[in-house]
């Protein structure tokens, strides 16, 4: 019995080390330890179980034979789990090693839509010429956007305007950014100088250079002495600075209620350099302004003395500018929202 139970220890150590040598994690560590040294049912409990049937003389032997190897196998296991724990920490460094002189992951940075940056650039241009730069209402009346600007109610003009009416015949979003012309006047008196950036609206089919939405600059500029020779040399300095010093502008005769004389303004096509394309519609110039000497009727709906004070005005379509000045063909580019288009700027 005794030697049978000597022999058992003797074999438990022999295959215990032997599988404590293959366990390769932490996992196998803890598996061997419930089969070795196991409290309830691990097999050296189940050899010192035996221990009752060993006669008397010899179970002292026998108990301090297991007892050693139980310390042995302790020690065998603390030993081999340091190994393993020190190979897994290694491992872990080494899989989720972080390079901390990488340089950071930068947030995608935003930028000004092109349409602002070229508002705010005209408006720029026009402030170092003394002008002021004035907000209003997007949502107007029949009254400032029509009636005052000699526009009435039966007026051919108002069919160059497609309207999106909010209340039909009386509130509308307002088709240009004149009506802000009467707004200023009626608030100041003269000498006026003052530009008006902005979104308009018209109910109009939308192609390469026409949006429902785009934006304006009004300019008003109101005096003792102004003549059209002001209004272009003013224009001629706003395109000199925008488009480069070589850039023409042209003045066609045209009509508008609200002024008198009127003239269409055109600049050279940036994007041909006059020779023809499709901004211009192969002409070599853009149409950017509407523009004129501010009607004597208007004058009178501010209570400003037509004999005394004379002032032009224009409205300039802030897109087309802007699709000169970059190079874009296509207005609706503008309003899609498509960062592949709006990253380039
Ligand atoms: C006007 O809107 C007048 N209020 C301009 C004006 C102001 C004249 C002061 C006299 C005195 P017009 O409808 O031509 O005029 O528009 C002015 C500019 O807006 C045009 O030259 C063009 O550059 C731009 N524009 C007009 N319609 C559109 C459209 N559908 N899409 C984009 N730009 C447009």
């Amino acid at each position: 019995m005794a030697t049978s139970l000597l022999d058992a220890l003797g074999e438990l150590r022999h295959q215990g080390l032997a599988k404590l040598a293959a366990c390769a994690t932490s996992v196998d560590l803890a598996e061997w330890q419930n089969t070795y040294l196991g409290r309830q049912d691990g097999r050296l409990t189940a050899i010192l179980r035996g221990l009752r049937d060993v006669p008397a003389e010899d179970r002292k032997a026998i108990g301090q034979a297991a007892n050693d190897l139980k310390v042995e196998l302790e020690a065998a296991l603390a030993a081999r789990r340091a190994d393993i724990s020190a190979r897994e920490l290694t491992a872990t460094l080494t899989s989720e090693r972080i390079d901390v002189t990488l340089p950071a992951r930068s947030l995608p940075r935003g930028g000004l839509h092109p349409i602002t940056r070229t508002m705010r650039d005209i408006c720029r241009v026009f402030s170092q010429m003394g002008f002021h730069i004035v907000e209003g209402p997007e949502v107007e009346t029949d009254y400032y956007n029509f009636q005052a600007l000699n526009i009435p109610a039966d007026h051919p003009a108002r069919d160059m305007q497609d309207t999106f009416w909010v209340v039909p015949g009386q509130i509308l979003l307002r088709t240009q950014t004149s009506p802000n012309q009467i707004r200023i006047m009626e608030q100041t008196r003269p000498p006026v100088r003052a530009v008006v950036p902005g979104k308009v609206y018209r109910n109009e089919a939308t192609d390469a250079t026409h949006e429902a939405m785009f934006h304006q600059i009004e300019g008003l500029l109101v005096d003792r002495t102004t003549t059209m020779r002001d209004l272009r040399g003013c224009l001629e300095r706003f395109a000199r600075e925008i488009f480069g010093p070589r850039t023409a502008v042209r003045f066609r005769p045209s009509y508008f209620p609200f002024t008198e004389p009127s003239a269409e303004v055109d600049v050279t096509c940036v994007v041909c350099g006059g020779s023809g394309c499709r901004v211009c519609k192969y002409s070599g110039w853009v149409e950017i302004a509407g523009s004129g000497m501010v009607h004597p009727q208007v004058l009178r709906v501010v209570n400003y003395d037509p004999t005394v004070y004379r002032g032009f005005a224009f409205g300039m379509g802030v897109e087309r500018i802007a699709m000169m000045r970059y190079g874009i063909d296509e207005i609706r580019l503008f309003s899609q929202n498509d960062l592949r288009f709006l990253s380039q700027f």
